[in-house]
């Protein structure tokens, strides 16, 4: 493991908290607001973070649960900047924070995909990242004129959709564009690869109309934990956004993902492992609790049913506020491990279903560091050293109070420990993280 852990955060600017939006510090306009994500990125990026995320879906959600949909859930984003487009904006106003960048596999296809991430990586100048997803809510379904597939299906048609993109990446040898004025050459034509590929779901000649990007190919992200999750991450993730209520659980998940990447051929190393985590630092406890407490009184028992039900994507509004929530063990064709580490949750601590959806308000299904920037950062650093993860992906009630924090006092807390990177030494994202530029199979020598 290596000794320098990796923080990534998300650029959305509604804040982590169902009401962090609401909170007299947070941007007054966030609705389609460049400057805002910008603002954001440019603190993260002070703070020296590696990388910026953005989720992604592709439909208004919600609509049926009216408390919801005016609230405006931070998971649903009913207004929201395509991601690869919003990531290569933010590229020309940032230097090093990685462009984290969701698209799914279930409505794309690979040639064009591919072409969107080699362009951001050439944008952004080797900082690209694909986060990899099937996508969990089915009502996404019916802007693509089809029928939710079941998650079998989704993740084979990934399988094949990340080697599609991954063979067109390689289209091109990185010295194929002489673009020789004395001799008229343009290009090499002896130096592509023509991919040719008929498979299951789809059918691809190649090459991609682009040269090879600075990263080869973008750093791949995954976030399903399901066994299809985990068999795909281990066969082809550079990170995982995992997802675990404790540290013991979080050190199975990196036990059982990486212990499945030999038979791909794979070291563990190559693979980081990037659990959620909800922190709210502040230069006391009492006012970070202060915080949650100000949020927290600004959601009615009505919209908390109603977040938790879409969490757990079961309809708890039936049941009483104040007993337990019903047996949720059962896989569903949604996100297991979103769903099942609530249930465990609630179930180990014995929780109401109030009771539930007030530690989600402020813990979401991550675990909650809350306090001083030394009492977060001793429950960051006993994950990290105890081989739980390779870093965390870290969300904050509310933007951009919460980030500031981070940037001001938990950074410079994690660097004294010397936990954390002083700045950012690599030529591209891959360097930066630890990763391997891949090599270009086609061609040798390789000029990557
Ligand atoms: C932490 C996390 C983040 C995710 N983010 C997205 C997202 O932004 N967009 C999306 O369509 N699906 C997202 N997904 C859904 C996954 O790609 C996948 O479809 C889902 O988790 C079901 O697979 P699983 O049972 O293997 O977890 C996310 C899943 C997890 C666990």
């Amino acid at each position: 493991m290596d000794n320098r852990m990796i923080l990534v955060t998300g650029v959305y600017p509604v804040g982590g908290h169902l009401a962090g939006w609401r909170h007299p510090t947070a941007y007054p306009d966030i609705v389609m607001n460049l400057d805002a994500m910008i603002d954001l990125a440019r603190t993260a990026e002070r703070g020296k973070l590696q990388a910026l995320f953005l989720a992604d879906g592709n439909a208004v959600r919600q609509m049926d649960k009216t408390a919801l949909f005016e609230a405006s859930a931070p998971s649903d984003r009913p207004a929201s900047f395509e991601p690869t487009t919003l990531m290569a904006a933010i590229s020309q106003h940032t230097e090093h924070i990685g462009l984290f960048a969701t698209a799914t596999t279930t409505y794309e296809q690979p040639y064009l995909l591919a072409r969107k991430f080699s362009s951001l990586d050439h944008l952004s100048g080797g900082r690209a990242i694909w986060n990899v997803v099937t996508t969990s809510y089915p009502g996404d379904a019916v802007n693509f004129g089809g029928a939710f597939p079941e998650k079998t299906d989704r993740y084979k048609r990934a399988r094949e959709f990340v080697e599609v993109c991954k063979g067109l990446w390689d289209s091109w040898a990185a010295d194929a564009f002489p673009q020789d004025k004395t001799t008229g050459q343009f290009l090499d034509s002896g130096r592509v690869h023509t991919l040719d590929h008929h498979g299951e779901s789809f059918t691809v000649r190649g090459p991609l109309n682009l040269a090879r990007s600075p990263q080869g190919y973008p750093v791949l992200f995954m976030a399903g934990q399901s066994e299809s999750g985990r068999e795909l991450a281990a066969q082809h993730a550079d990170c995982l956004f995992s997802v675990a209520q404790t540290k013991e659980e979080s050190i199975e998940v990196v036990r059982d993902i990486k212990g499945r990447m030999a038979k791909y051929g794979r070291e563990p190393h190559e693979l980081k492992i990037i659990p959620g985590v909800r922190v709210n630092v502040a230069q006391s406890r009492a006012e970070a609790l202060a915080l949650y407490r100000e949020l927290n009184a600004l959601v009615s028992p009505a919209l908390g049913v109603q977040y938790l039900s879409s969490m757990v994507k079961e309809d708890l509004a039936p049941y009483p506020l104040d007993g337990p929530l019903p047996d949720l063990s059962a896989e569903v064709n949604g996100i297991t491990s979103r769903r099942q580490s609530v249930w465990e949750m609630a179930s180990r601590e014995n929780l109401t279903i109030r009771q539930t959806y007030q530690r989600l308000l402020a813990a979401d299904d991550t675990p909650p560091f809350t306090g001083t920037e030394a009492e977060v950062a001793d429950e960051l650093e006993d994950w990290f050293r105890s081989g739980a993860c390779d870093g965390f992906m870290l969300s904050v009630p509310t933007l951009p109070l919460g980030l500031e924090r981070v940037v001001d006092l938990l950074v410079p807390e994690l660097q004294r420990r010397g936990i954390f990177h002083d700045d950012y030494s690599g030529a591209t994202l891959r360097e930066e993280l630890g990763l391997r530029v891949p090599s270009n199979p086609h061609f040798t020598p390789q000029m990557v």
